[in-house]
């Protein structure tokens, strides 16, 4: 018998020697394989719906997505299609059989095309009767906990500081108070608390918390249901999210209900370190020239119809700012200027380059088909499908990267105080990830940049930064480039400290796990029981506190596709 032989892999799969660029004695080499990684990862401005932010022009080969994900997506999609079975009886095993044949083929894009016309195949004339129906559209997955606590104060506090959104609250300045458009008064808190505590001890001890939606003001209402056939020129308007998309929306009146828009505001108070809703207001007072009504917990009905409002502006913004925006294409942004500046054989781009595993193939479908005239956020938020891409590129384009850093945004926001807020999960489980984070960036970049000269004179570095904050910018060989990601660098586009440097590098790991990982899961339960979150309302939002059940029940989305979750 012949012995086995031993296993010798190609020179090729060997990892390259790491070394700053200053140290590196093939300098020429380095810089001839970063020049073909420019090739591979060109800036975009133009993709097909996502207009105007940086994206990947073409996906090379190895961001496509492995065979392994794409079966596990076609694990998820025949879940779908099998809930959607035993709701509405439909579809048939061949268009099941199909269904997996799209996600074998066009990954995300194929799945969501199939799952979509099978979900909107099912919908079709169901409307809800009464709140439990909606408990009935869960075969394949259990009824989220929340539908059990849907109407409890208790559930909306907790969703601000533990559900989708977790990073929108922030305190009220005791200096500054309330802002003036926001009529909530001494006897509106006292309605809310019943107890001896004032709002005027609460803002001067720091307690007022506020929730602020005004993104949403002036915003084009989405409509229900969407008009099919609706295309976009961009031939006629290189912005997209403005012109092309208003005319297009004029279409949404011919035969179709607008949805009702809210850009609510919320007061919240910490009272013996437990977060207690005090009151909405759906719009500024004064928007349009009219008054609002402040709704406080006493207001039954009108109440629980003012926090379904509520929910549907947090989370509209949720998905187009936070999630979309804030996380997915931030991230991509990062991402090109990795790869158009920082060599293979860079320490930073061994570290950096498995934390955006999936982030171009999955932003490229969210392009293509999520984010697209009648597409699933078209149909399910708030505003129309120009309103949320606006949402999402005027949230990217005023992001400061330095400010985002996870212990001075929550500083920034207030909120940093456990004596004030005592439980806030996403803040105390997340300084537990962040510094685990932060400890293995400064161990590894410890051995690699032993002081602040070798960061400062590391030019792959510099230029990574510079690049990330450009926009549109040509590069040596006339490509356009640049991500657009405001604040990036200490004392403009450079990074001149080890110090700074491992607080950017955390910070860039962290917004592509963590806190990727705070909005997108979420999405699942509490999101997917649309009457604890409709992302937008088919009825009118309450102009008073008399609200009946009928009226209620007519804001919540129908037995529709809410049910079925998409992250994105
Ligand atoms: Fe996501």
């Amino acid at each position: 018998m012949n012995p086995r032989p031993e296993f010798a892999p190609p020179f090729d799969l060997l990892p390259p020697q790491l070394s700053l660029p200053q140290d590196d004695g093939d300098r020429s080499g380095r810089a001839r394989k970063l020049e073909r990684a420019r090739d591979a990862y060109r800036y975009s401005y133009d993709k097909a719906n996502i207009r105007g932010l940086a994206m990947c022009e073409q996906l090379p080969d190895e961001e496509l997505p492995d065979a392994g994900w794409r079966v596990g997506l076609a694990g998820v999609a025949a879940r779908l299609v099998a809930n959607a079975v035993k709701v509405s009886g439909l579809p048939e095993p061949a268009q099941l059989a199909e269904l997996v044949r799209a996600v074998e083929k066009d990954g995300l894009e194929g799945g969501l095309r199939e799952v979509g016309g099978v979900v909107v195949a099912g919908e079709a004339g169901q409307t809800i009767a009464r709140l439990g129906d909606y408990a009935g559209l869960f075969h394949e997955w259990r009824v989220p906990a929340e539908a059990g606590e849907l109407h409890l104060d208790s559930t909306f506090a907790r969703m601000r500081l533990a559900g989708p959104n977790p990073a929108w609250i922030r305190r009220v300045d005791p200096g500054a108070g309330l802002p003036s458009d926001f009529a909530v008064e001494a006897h509106h808190y006292a309605a809310a608390v019943g107890s001896a505590d004032t709002m005027d001890a609460a803002l001067a001890e720091g307690r007022l918390f506020l929730c602020e939606y005004r993104q949403l003001l002036d915003l084009p209402p989405g409509a229900v249901p969407v008009p099919a056939g609706i295309t976009i020129d961009y031939a006629t308007d290189p912005v997209g999210w403005n012109a092309a998309y208003k005319a297009r929306e004029a279409a949404y009146g011919q035969g179709a209900r607008a949805k009702a828009l809210v850009a609510p505001l919320a007061l919240f108070a910490a009272i013996g370190g437990r977060l207690t809703p005090i009151a909405i207001q759906l719009f500024p007072q004064g928007h349009r020239g009219r008054r609002y009504p402040v709704f406080t917990p006493r207001d039954g009905l009108a109440w629980i119809a003012a926090k379904a409002a509520l929910h549907a502006a947090d989370g509209t913004v949720h998905e187009t700012v936070s999630h979309l925006g804030l996380t997915h294409l931030v991230q991509e942004a990062f991402y090109l200027a990795l790869h158009n500046n920082l060599s293979v054989r860079h320490p930073l781009h061994r570290l950096l380059a498995p934390h955006f595993e999936g982030t171009l193939s999955i932003n490229a479908g969210a392009d293509k088909s999520l984010v697209s005239p009648a597409g699933y956020v078209d149909k399910l938020l708030l505003t129309t499908i120009g309103g949320a891409i606006e949402l999402t590129g005027k949230a990217v384009q005023s992001y400061d990267f330095t400010a985002s850093i996870f212990p001075r945004q929550l500083a920034a926001r207030g909120v940093d105080d456990p004596a004030v807020l005592r439980d806030y999960p996403y803040r105390d489980d997340g300084q537990l990830v962040w510094r685990a984070i932060e400890s293995f960036v400064t161990a590894y970049l410890q051995q690699y940049c032993r002081s602040d000269e070798d960061v400062a004179q590391d030019g792959e570095l510099q230029a990574m930064v510079r690049q990330v904050g450009a926009y549109r910018t040509p590069d040596a060989a006339g490509r356009l480039c640049g991500g657009g990601i405001g604040g990036v660098g200490e004392g403009g586009a450079q990074v001149r400290t080890r110090g700074y440097l491992i607080q950017m590098v955390t910070q860039i790991i962290w917004n592509g796990s963590a806190q990727h990982a705070a909005v997108n899961f979420p999405q699942a339960d509490p999101m997917a029981y649309s009457p604890h979150y409709p992302l937008a309302l088919r009825g009118p939002a309450p102009e008073g506190t008399a609200v009946s059940e009928a009226e209620y029940l007519q804001m919540l989305p129908t037995t529709n596709r809410r049910t079925f979750s998409c992250s994105f």
